[in-house]
C-alpha cells in the first residue's frame, strides 16, 4: 500500500515539474498575500490539488469552515524548513472556541511540491474532494468557508508551530464549473463588447438603513445581442453598502419623463411610478457576487426587442450604522457580442411573496424553515423540460441554508441547487456542472432555513437586509418565449397571525398601499392600533408552542400561487390554490459513497400518503392577494 502511494506520488510530482496549470483562482485576504490556485476533482472520488502562495518564510496554514470559525475546521499547516524541505501536516480545529489545532488521527493531504525564495512560500498538496474522516471537510458545490493563517516565525517540527500573526477567512465555490480562463478568454476577443448601467452619485441617508434607489435609463438602438458574462463594478470603498441590483425591461412603455430623475423606489408614502411598469425582470446582482460568465455556446438575449426602450435599475443599499457622507456611483456591466450563440437561456423565478404577513422567524432559533411550493399545476406551463443552469439563491442576512427541490412523480430527484453553508455577505450564483432539470408537472419545493439566535424579536418578511426573504432566481436554457417567468408563492396571512395568537377581529388587512409594513393594523391587549411591524416588535411574546405551530404552518399550511409571466400584458397569472403540503416527498437519499462501508439505510418505495386536508379558505385570502399582486413584481428585494 505504502509502496502504491509513494510511486504514484512520483509519477505525480515528475508530471507537476513542468508546472501544474489551474483551472480557479482566488485571493484570500484585501493584501493579496495568500494566493490560492486549484484544480477541482473530475469526478467525486478524485482529488482536488491546491496551491498556496503566501508572503511569508514561516508556516502557511489553510482550513475549510462551515462558518468561518477555527472550531472543528478541517486544517492543513505546511512550511518549507531550513533545509529546504517541504512539511505538511493535516489538522483539525479544536472542538470549540480557538486554540492550538491538534493532528488529524489520520494525514489525509498529500504533499506534492514545495519551495520558497526571499519573499514568498509556494506549497502544493492535494487530498481527496472527501476522503471519508470525520476530521476532515468533505468538498461539496456548497459554499465553503476558507480560513487562512500565516505566521513568519519557521516550525522546528510539527509539534512546535507557533500561533499566526496573519489570519482571515473567505468563501469561495471549490466546485465550480466556471473557470478563471473563461472572462479572460471574453475579454480577450475583439468581437466583445460592453455596455454599463451606471448610478451617478447616489447620497446615501443618514436616517435609516435600507435605501432602494431607482433610475430609469434608456437603451441606445443596437441590434440584438446576447449577454456572455456580467460584473458589478462597485464603487471603491463602497463594498459594504452596495447590497443588490436588479434591472428591469418597461416593455413598451415610454419612460423618457423619468429620464434623469432618479429616486427612491419607495417610501412610507409613495412608490416610484416606474416601479408599477417596469416589471421584466432582466439581470441581477447581489452582495459578493463575483463575474459571471455564460457556458461558450449560451448568450442571454438583449436589445432584441426593438419597442424596449428603457430599463429600470434598481439598486439596494445597507448602511446599518448609518455612516454619513456616502456617495456612490457604482456601474453594473454586461459582456455582449453580436456573434450570437447557438442556444438562448431564460429567467425562472421562485419564492414567496415579500411582506411581514407572509414570513415571521421566530428569535433565538438554531434553524427554523420556511417551506415555499411551486405546484405542478405551474410547472405544466412548461412545454419541454428545461435546464436549470444557474441560480441566485437569495435570503437576507438569517439565511443559513437554501435548497431546491424537484419531486416528480412523487419521488424527489437529485438537485445541487442548494448551498448548506449559505453566506450573505457571498451570494454569488451557484453554477451547476450538471442541469438540474425541470419537466411539465414536477413540484418543485424552496426551502429556506434561517438561524435567528441573535435576535430577540420577531424577523419578519421584508425588503431590507434585516427583513427576510425566499427567493430562488434560476436561469435555464432553452429559452421560452416569453422573457421571465414566476411562481411565487402566498400564504393565508390570517392564518398566519392566528398562530401567533392574534383573533380576526384584531386584524385589519384593508390598508391602502401596496407596501406590506402598510397594509396591516393590529389592535393590541390596549387596544391600540399599531403597525404588524410595531406589534411583532412590541407586543408578541413568542412561546415555545407557538415556534412549534409556526413551523408547522411554515410547511403545512394552505399556499396559493402566483404562476406568471413577469412583463408580459397580464402581469399576475392565473392564481392557484395549493391544497396543503406536496404529498410528502420522499427526500432523495444520496447514495453511499464509495469510500464509506456503512450505508446510509435502505430506501423506501412506500407510496406518500395523499393529503386531503383543506386548511385554510379562499376569502380574506384572495382580497390579500389582490392587495399583494402589485407587491409581487418587487419580489427581488
Ligand atoms: C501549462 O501551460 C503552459 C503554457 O500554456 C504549457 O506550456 C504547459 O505544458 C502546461 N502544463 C501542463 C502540465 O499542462
Ligand atoms: C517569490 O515567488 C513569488 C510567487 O511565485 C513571486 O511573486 C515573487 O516575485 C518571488 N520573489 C522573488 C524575490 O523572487
Ligand atoms: C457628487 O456629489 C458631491 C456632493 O453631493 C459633489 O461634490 C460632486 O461634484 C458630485 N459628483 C458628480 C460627478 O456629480
Ligand atoms: C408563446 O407565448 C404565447 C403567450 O404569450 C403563447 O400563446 C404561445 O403558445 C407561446 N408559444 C410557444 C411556442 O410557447
Ligand atoms: C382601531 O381600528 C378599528 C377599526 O379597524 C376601530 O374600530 C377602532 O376604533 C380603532 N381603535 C382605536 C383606539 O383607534
Ligand atoms: C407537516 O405535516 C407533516 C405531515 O402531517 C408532519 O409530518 C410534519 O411534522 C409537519 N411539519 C411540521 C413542521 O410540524
Ligand atoms: C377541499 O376544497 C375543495 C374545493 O375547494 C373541495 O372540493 C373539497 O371537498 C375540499 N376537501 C375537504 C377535505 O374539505
Amino acid at each position: 500500500m505504502l509502496t502504491v502511494t509513494s510511486v504514484l506520488l512520483a509519477l505525480f510530482a515528475v508530471s507537476s515539474a513542468q508546472q501544474l496549470n489551474y483551472t480557479h483562482h482566488a485571493v484570500l485576504d484585501p493584501n493579496e498575500k495568500f494566493q490560492l490556485n486549484w484544480n477541482p476533482a473530475t469526478d467525486g472520488s478524485g482529488y482536488f490539488t491546491f496551491e498556496c502562495v503566501v508572503a511569508t518564510r514561516g508556516w502557511l496554514g489553510l482550513g475549510f469552515s462551515s462558518n468561518g470559525a477555527m472550531a472543528a475546521a478541517d486544517m492543513v499547516i505546511a512550511w518549507v524548513d531550513a533545509s529546504g524541505n517541504p512539511q505538511i501536516s493535516d489538522r483539525h480545529g479544536p472542538a470549540q472556541g480557538n486554540g492550538y489545532p491538534p493532528a488529524d488521527s489520520k494525514q489525509d493531504y498529500e504533499l506534492v511540491s514545495g519551495r520558497k525564495n526571499d519573499t514568498h512560500t509556494i506549497i502544493t498538496f492535494r487530498r481527496k474532494q472527501d476522503t471519508c474522516e470525520p476530521q476532515d471537510w468533505k468538498i461539496t458545490s456548497d459554499t465553503t468557508r476558507l480560513i487562512w493563517a500565516y505566521n513568519d516565525q519557521l516550525p522546528t517540527s510539527a509539534d512546535d508551530i507557533s500561533k499566526h500573526t496573519e489570519r482571515g477567512v473567505k468563501s469561495v465555490q471549490l466546485v465550480n464549473p466556471q473557470t478563471k480562463d473563461g472572462m479572460a478568454t471574453i475579454l480577450a476577443d475583439p468581437s466583445t463588447v460592453t455596455y454599463d448601467f451606471r448610478l451617478t452619485n447616489v447620497t446615501l441617508p443618514t436616517d435609516k438603513r435600507t435605501l432602494y434607489w431607482c433610475e430609469i435609463m434608456e437603451l441606445p438602438k443596437w441590434n440584438k445581442h446576447h449577454i456572455i458574462a456580467n460584473r458589478m463594478l462597485v464603487q471603491k470603498g463602497n463594498e459594504r453598502y452596495v447590497h443588490h441590483l436588479v434591472m428591469y425591461g418597461c416593455g413598451e412603455e415610454d419612460m423618457s419623463e423619468f429620464l434623469g430623475k432618479p429616486a427612491s423606489c419607495f417610501d412610507d408614502t409613495h412608490v416610484f411610478t416606474p416601479m408599477k411598469k417596469c416589471r421584466n425582470y432582466r439581470a441581477v446582482w447581489a452582495v459578493g457576487g463575483e463575474d459571471f460568465v455564460y457556458p461558450s455556446n449560451m448568450g442571454s438575449p438583449f436589445f432584441d426587442d426593438p419597442k424596449l426602450r428603457f430599463v429600470l435599475i434598481e439598486m439596494h443599499y445597507d448602511n446599518p450604522d448609518l455612516m454619513p457622507g456616502i456617495t456612490d456611483s457604482s456601474a453594473f456591466r454586461f459582456y455582449m457580442t453580436e456573434k450570437l450563440r447557438p442556444i438562448e437561456t431564460g429567467r425562472l423565478t421562485m419564492g414567496q411573496l415579500v411582506s411581514p404577513v407572509q414570513l415571521a422567524i421566530p428569535p433565538k432559533q438554531q434553524r427554523f424553515t420556511a417551506y415555499v411550493y411551486c405546484p405542478g399545476k405551474c410547472t405544466s406551463r412548461i412545454t419541454e423540460p428545461i435546464n436549470v443552469f444557474t441560480g441566485l439563491l437569495h435570503t437576507h442576512l438569517l439565511g443559513v441554508a437554501m435548497r431546491v427541490r424537484v419531486i416528480r412523480n412523487g419521488v424527489e430527484i437529485k438537485s445541487e441547487m442548494r448551498d448548506d453553508h449559505y453566506d450573505f455577505n457571498y451570494q454569488t450564483p451557484v453554477y451547476l456542472s450538471k442541469p438540474l432539470v425541470i419537466m411539465a408537472g414536477d413540484d418543485i419545493i424552496v426551502e429556506c432555513t434561517y438561524g435567528s439566535m441573535d435576535r430577540d424579536t420577531v424577523t419578519y418578511g421584508g425588503y431590507g437586509s434585516d427583513n427576510e426573504m425566499c427567493e430562488a432566481l434560476l436561469e435555464y436554457y432553452p429559452k421560452r418565449n416569453m422573457t421571465s417567468e414566476a411562481c411565487m408563492s402566498i400564504v393565508d396571512p390570517e392564518a398566519l397571525l392566528e398562530v401567533l395568537g392574534l383573533k380576526k377581529d384584531q386584524v385589519d388587512i384593508a390598508g391602502e398601499t401596496w407596501l406590506g409594513e402598510q397594509i396591516v393594523t393590529v389592535m393590541n391587549q390596549n387596544q391600540q392600533n399599531v403597525s404588524i411591524t410595531d406589534w411583532y416588535k412590541n407586543d408578541l411574546k413568542v412561546t415555545n408552542e407557538m415556534v412549534t405551530k409556526l413551523q408547522d404552518f411554515m410547511q403545512n399550511s394552505s399556499q396559493q400561487v402566483i404562476c406568471g409571466i413577469q412583463g408580459g400584458a397580464n402581469d399576475g397569472g392565473s392564481f392557484l390554490n395549493l391544497d396543503g403540503p406536496i404529498e410528502n416527498p420522499r427526500p432523495y437519499v444520496d447514495p453511499p459513497a464509495v469510500c464509506t462501508s456503512s450505508g446510509s439505510g435502505s430506501i423506501t418505495t412506500s407510496q406518500p400518503t395523499p393529503t386531503t386536508t383543506n386548511r385554510s379558505s379562499g376569502g380574506v385570502l384572495r382580497e390579500v392577494v389582490n392587495e399583494l399582486i402589485d407587491a409581487f413584481r418587487k419580489f427581488i428585494g
